[in-house]
């Protein structure tokens, strides 16, 4: 091979060097950069005038082409997944090691193969035996799953052709799986791309469910594959603290569906628990006040959960750098939030460290939680406790407004089944919500006035 020819793709993003780098120039990752053999170039022009099939068009609204769903039987997956399983569909479960990932598909499959269909699981991490007695420890055993331990495509694909499609096709996980068809080893960008690409095609083919298990970098993102994420339907991740016994089941991506709704599991001695009311799993235990604490009812999809927000203040007497510790939430929106605080109300953070964390290893998307963050850190810097009674959301602008967010009544509801009595949250309410007193606020300093004053 010429040295022209040469090309080094980074495993984490894909893109494509000609020259050795420490650094990928894209996605700025370390030592990512690996040889592979160059991409097949077609030298030829397309002849317009031979060859080539027509394309048909066809309309928008043709019959029949609405993906029937079908259900797991695992009602949060499902309600995860937007409804269920399309047939012919590629989904990718990320998530990090240990977070269940294998426990949640072999649950799945027992499931479907117990309705009468046909399940397969292909494990490539594990041996046969590791997923049996898995499979007893979760009372499985007799679930008609087969079960595979392989990981060579080509045989896999083989052994598929020569029997009934089955409803789900579960590979654990893509990164273990190789082609003989393509250089390199298991795992590379390569691989994982022409590997993947194989299954989906027998999946779209065949009118099978395919799941893809991932691995998760330490950064979050799908190792390995991000061009994975273009490749499927749906692109899943199970989330949770490993410490922490919960774990939320989101969408990213879904052709068939939308992304806002999460399946909530908790993982028990045998296997993991549907969690159908999640709204009170967040709470830590509450008797007495504590400064820095704050509840915000947070809403995932159609549901309201309660969580709680804790912040820590820490003066600091040196000059030193203060931290800013962030768990469970956006650490640039903190530094927006902070700096929000001292611009426009005048409090003091620069000389101290924050410390911010979501209870329960629940992670916070909702824009919402701004005015629960804000009511936290400003309840720790002046060492008042909030009520304990009392539930805090509002988006927060950085002119120190608090903005309507969507659901307000929801929220309220939510939160006066669970014993609140009063809702703090933006002025503009459109209906109130009985059994629970609600405050209005316009500006941020009123939070702040509204704290310091009352004590
Ligand atoms: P696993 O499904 O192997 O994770 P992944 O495939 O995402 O790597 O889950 C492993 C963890 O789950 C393991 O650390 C122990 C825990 N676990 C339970 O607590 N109870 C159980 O019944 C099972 C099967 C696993
Ligand atoms: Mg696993």
């Amino acid at each position: 091979m010429s040295k022209s020819k040469r090309r080094y793709v980074c495993q984490a993003c894909g893109s494509v060097a000609h020259r050795w780098q420490g650094q990928c120039p894209d996605c700025g990752e370390w030592n990512t950069l690996a040889e592979e053999a160059p991409a097949t170039v077609f030298s030829q022009k397309h002849d317009l005038s031979s060859g080539g099939g027509a394309v048909e068009f066809v309309p928008l609204d043709a019959p029949g082409q609405m993906p029937q769903r079908q259900g797991t039987g695992l009602a949060e997956l499902d309600r995860a997944l937007g409804g269920g399983l399309v047939p012919g569909s590629a989904i990718l479960m990320g998530g990090d090691p240990g977070i269940g990932k294998s426990t949640l598909l072999l649950q799945a499959a027992a499931k479907i193969a117990r309705q009468g269909r046909q399940a397969i699981y292909v494990s490539g991490e594990e041996a046969a035996g590791q997923v049996r007695l898995r499979a007893a420890r979760l009372g499985l055993a007799d679930a008609p799953i087969r079960l595979a331990a392989a990981t060579s495509v080509r045989d896999i694909l083989t052994t598929l052709n020569a029997m009934e499609a089955p409803a789900l096709l579960v590979i654990d996980s893509i990164q273990t799986m190789h082609s003989d068809q393509i250089e390199g080893a298991p795992g590379t960008v390569s691989q994982v791309r022409g590997c993947a690409f194989e299954l989906i095609r027998y999946a779209k083919e065949n009118g099978t469910a395919l799941v893809l298990v991932g691995h998760v970098t330490k950064d979050g993102s799908i190792a390995g594959p991000r061009v994975l994420a273009h490749m499927v339907d749906v692109v899943m991740s199970f989330e949770g603290e490993r410490s922490h016994q919960y774990r939320i089941l989101r969408a990213l991506k879904n052709r068939f569906g939308a992304v806002d709704e999460i399946g909530v599991f908790a993982m028990a001695g045998d296997g993991l628990e549907e969690v159908a009311n999640p709204s009170m799993l967040f709470l830590s235990g509450r008797e007495h006040p504590i400064a820095g604490s704050a509840v915000f009812p947070a809403l995932e999809g159609t549901r309201p959960v309660l969580v709680e927000v804790q912040a820590l203040i820490v003066r600091l007497q040196s000059g030193a750098t203060p931290r800013r510790a962030v768990v469970g939430w956006d650490s640039g929106r903190l530094a927006m939030l902070l700096a929000v605080l001292e611009s426009r109300c005048g409090l003091n953070y620069s000389s101290a460290e924050v410390y911010l964390n979501v209870a329960g290893g629940y992670r916070l998307t909702d824009p919402a939680a701004d005015l629960a963050v804000a009511a936290a850190l400003v309840s720790a810097l002046a060492d008042r406790p909030l009520s304990a009674q009392s539930a805090w959301f509002g988006e927060i602008s950085l002119a120190g407004e608090i903005r309507p967010v969507s659901h307000s009544s929801l929220r309220l509801r939510e939160a006066a089944k669970l014993g609140f009595s009063t809702g703090y949250g933006p002025a503009e309410l459109k209906d109130s919500v009985r059994g629970m007193k609600y405050e209005g606020l316009k500006m941020l300093p009123d939070l702040v006035d509204r704290i310091v004053a009352k004590a």
